[in-house]
């Protein structure tokens, strides 16, 4: 069977490099992919659109998408990021006879659009914190200052991670507020926002793939948002993972499995939207419970990279049998072994990087350590250059958190490229609540 799998990062390296492992697989492309996707499957220079972009821009991609579909005899497209999923690309591959794994536009607005998901978790009492919809900036400003703590103001359509702004007094919410709705700093995805009660806890991501009505829970997934160590600095897009969460309740797993994500699923098919792909909830665990803060439609980066490496069936089957509607019964086998990821970063990110960096040492890392390329070209030598923020991801597997961390940061500083920076405490609570 021939598959493309659309988008970049190091999660689609991650996809590429498990559907690889598949005796169902013929042949595999990209698009765009990047360097090291290109080792895997034949790319095709086509970038992705944001959700955003100019109606003709998206409608001229999704036709490119089609055709080459069509050329190359493909039978699953994968639409792995949220953008290409937010406007409608497993719509028109489905309209034109091509089966997608992801869902319908009307199912990803769980993430696309923040105001649906708080509606969505609302009419069916899926737990979150207290939060209010708001078009205009008087109301939203009021509402602010009526709470009793902190808020969170969160753009209601995608930003790139920017989206979510936490604020530490109402002065910096109404002052956010002013930002998204007034100066349109976020353009069209910040008119509209929902301001939630900030919560106090410890973050974690659930993942499940879905048909549209069964679920199969994969193994839970902590990300690491912050640039600096101790979670100190701006927001990224994540700059490590581990996995298993060893520090998670099985009563609060539970509770995540039952209360929100098959509560979630079943309500999007009530909806009329049913949800076919991956849905991963990020949630706050407190002092009352878990609380959703919110949903993602697609697998989240760095999730995937330690996630997929723990996966012991085959993702294509997968895949099909959740794009075919036959996920039921279908056996999901996990690796014990704990994974954990480190994210390696350009010099400046999350604020202006260089990029065009040679990278050192990717030859010299183990040979069970993987390397997942996020942002990364080659040069006009064939040289592999930096091309992101986020440029590598190096994920490492052992029996236990602790072997994985110490095998993981052994094998970074193998690697290397001006201005390359990462943080050295992925994983190293986990670790400690492992083997307390
Ligand atoms: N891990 C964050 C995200 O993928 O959105």
């Amino acid at each position: 069977m021939n598959v493309l799998v659309i988008g970049s990062g190091a999660r689609e390296h991650a996809i590429a490099w498990k559907l690889r492992q598949s005796p169902r697989l013929s042949a595999l492309y990209a698009a765009p992919g990047n360097a090291g996707i290109a080792a895997l499957a034949e790319t095709a220079p086509v970038a992705v659109p944001r959700a955003d972009a100019a109606p003709d821009v998206i409608d001229g991609y999704a036709a490119g998408i089609v055709e080459f579909a069509r050329r190359h005899a493909v039978e699953l497209v994968v639409v792995a990021p949220e953008d290409p999923l937010a406007f409608g690309l497993a719509d028109r591959l489905h309209a034109a006879g091509v089966r997608a794994f992801g869902p319908m536009q009307a199912a990803a607005r769980i993430e696309s659009s923040k105001g649906f998901a708080k509606d969505v978790m609302e009419r069916y009492g899926v737990p979150m914190s207290a939060s209010a919809r708001f078009d205009d900036f008087a109301s939203a400003r009021a509402y602010v200052e009526s709470r009793r703590g902190n808020v969170v103001v969160k753009a209601d359509g995608l930003a790139a991670g920017k989206g979510a702004i936490v604020t530490a007094s109402h002065a910096a919410a109404v002052d956010a507020l002013h930002q998204l709705m007034v100066d349109g700093a976020l353009g069209l995805a910040g008119r509209s926002v929902v301001v939630e009660d900030r919560l106090a806890g410890r973050e974690v991501s659930a993942h499940a793939f879905s048909d549209g009505r069964s679920v199969a829970h994969m193994p839970f997934a902590c990300d690491h948002k912050a640039i600096f160590d101790d979670d100190q600095g701006p927001n990224t897009g994540g700059m490590g993972a581990y996995s298993p969460v060893a520090w998670l309740t099985d009563d609060d797993a539970d509770r995540i499995r039952r209360d929100v994500t098959e509560h979630t699923v079943a309500a999007l098919a009530a909806e009329g939207a049913p949800f076919r792909g991956v849905l991963y909830p990020g949630l706050f665990v407190t002092e009352d419970g878990p609380r959703v803060i919110e949903f993602n439609c697609r697998f989240g980066d760095p999730e995937a990279e330690v996630l997929l490496p723990r996966l012991e069936s085959d993702l294509l089957e997968l895949m099909l049998a959740c794009a075919d509607g036959r996920l039921a019964g279908v056996d999901v086998r996990w690796r014990d072994d704990a994974a954990v990821t480190v994210m390696l970063a350009s010099g400046g990110y999350p604020g202006a990087y260089e990029t065009d960096k040679v990278i050192y040492g990717l030859g010299d890392v183990d040979s069970d350590v993987l390397v997942f390329h996020a942002g990364t070209n080659f040069d006009g030598r064939g040289r592999v250059v930096s091309n992101g923020g986020r440029v590598l991801a190096v994920t490492a597997l052992a029996a236990t958190a602790a072997e994985a961390r110490a095998k993981v940061y052994r094998n970074v500083e193998r690697i290397g490229f001006a201005g390359m920076h990462y943080r050295r405490d992925i994983g190293a609570k986990s670790a400690m609540a492992a083997s307390a």
